[in-house]
């Protein structure tokens, strides 16, 4: 089926049916960026995963092993979201399984929070940019209806932004990491931490107060009181 015929069955007779058929066909939306990917596309993640790893929406499709959609507990209240998988994540097609996933696991678990039981963790692009450079904003485009669904999915009560490009990606807020990070952002209706990425952290080892080990572990724990306080 062309590009062409695609986007057709996204056309909206009088009725509001999608399509002159009147249906989705699930296996044929994403393939080209020009397709949009509507919110309630996907009913659950299975298909959508399945759509990424078919998904040439744009050219990191070429070059990725395996697209790497999420990890976690797909009802978790906290959905953590990255910038782009990276080598053993391409390997893997799992998410922040690397360095920086192991330190973002020994924060997390330091207030308590288990990645399997507590969070759901994906990236906002699917496929590894080369040479780990950050994922374009046309890449971020045409990978965003994915993210998109899957946060209308779990439905989180917390996401946290790992790294100025998540948070410019999903909030469009262009200010620097230092300036917004611990700071309680409000996105559609949804709660929002922009937080420092752990691969900035390992870069700066340094634990002393006011470095950004020691600005993560107050923002860990805000979110760890947050959690709480909504829970009760
Ligand atoms: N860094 C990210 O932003 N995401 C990953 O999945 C791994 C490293």
């Amino acid at each position: 089926m062309s590009n062409e015929d695609q986007l057709n069955l996204f056309d909206l007779s009088p009725d509001g049916e999608a399509g002159a058929s009147g249906f989705f066909q699930q296996d044929l939306i994403p393939t080209s960026a020009k397709i949009p990917v509507p919110p309630g596309t996907y009913p659950t993640m299975a298909p959508l995963a399945k759509h990424c790893n078919e998904c040439y929406r744009c050219d990191l499709g070429k070059t990725r092993t395996h697209a790497v959609v999420g990890r976690g507990n797909l009802q978790a209240p906290i959905m953590i979201i990255g910038e782009a998988p990276g080598q053993n994540e391409d390997e893997t097609g799992l998410p922040f399984v690397g360095k920086s996933g192991q330190l973002l696991d020994k924060i997390l678990a330091s207030v308590g929070l288990e990645t399997e039981r507590d969070i759901y963790i994906c990236n906002m692009v699917k496929c590894r940019p080369p040479d780990n450079r950050v994922p374009t904003p046309a890449e971020i485009a045409a990978c965003k209806p994915y993210l998109l669904e899957q946060i209308r999915l779990v439905n989180p009560k917390i996401i946290l932004l790992t790294g100025a490009t998540a948070v410019k990606g999903v909030t469009g807020d262009k200010r620097g990491i230092t300036k917004i990070r611990g700071t309680w952002l409000e996105w559609e209706s949804r709660l929002c931490m922009p937080i420092f990425h752990p691969a900035y952290l390992l870069r700066n080892p340094s634990r002393e107060q006011g470095s950004p080990k020691w600005l993560m572990w107050q923002d860990i724990q805000a979110v760890r009181a947050k959690l709480d306080e909504i829970h009760n």
